[in-house]
């Protein structure tokens, strides 16, 4: 009886711990981005992006200083961050099929065209001329890729409309 009661007892506790674990697993899913590993994924992704900046900026520097072997070698290391990067951006499911990346980027650099707008305005009203200089650059180049895109996205609904037709 003794015996019995001790086996039960460790099934019981074994059972226990399983369902435990399982729930664990599954609240860490639930939540998402609190699972360790996604939220290190996110971080490396932001650390990626940021390196890609800094290594195409160094480049630059180093093509004016006249040394272009190192500007061209970091211009390299800044598109394998690019790559690291997107390796990061791919696994945490922020890549969709062409048309659904399409119109998520087309929000997004509407977004952000207006933004460099606002921050242009902001710079010039504090008198720094360099930022509000940059912040118009980009701010039309934002609106350049939002026409792009725009296009794009028209071209290839032509295209499905088109192969559907056919068939
Ligand atoms: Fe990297
Ligand atoms: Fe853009």
């Amino acid at each position: 009886m003794m015996e019995r009661t001790k086996e039960l007892n460790l099934l019981v506790r074994h059972a226990a711990g399983k369902t435990r674990k399982r729930l664990n697993e599954e609240n860490r899913y639930v939540m998402g981005g609190k699972m360790q590993t996604v939220q290190i994924m996110e971080e490396t992704l932001e650390s990626e992006s940021n390196e890609i900046a800094l290594y195409f900026a160094m480049s630059r520097k180093a093509e004016e200083e006249g040394h272009t072997e190192i500007a061209n070698y970091l211009r390299d290391i800044a598109m394998d961050e690019a790559w690291h990067a997107a390796e990061f951006a791919m696994l945490l499911g922020k890549i969709k099929d062409t048309a659904s990346n399409l119109e998520i980027m087309l929000e997004d650099e509407i977004k952000t065209e207006k933004e460099k707008e606002e921050a242009a305005k902001v710079a010039i009203s504090e008198g720094n001329e360099s930022a509000f200089r940059v912040f118009t650059w980009s701010m039309y180049g934002e609106r350049n890729h939002k026409e792009g895109i725009k296009e794009a996205l028209l071209k290839l609904r032509e295209k499905v409309k088109s192969t559907m037709t056919n068939h």
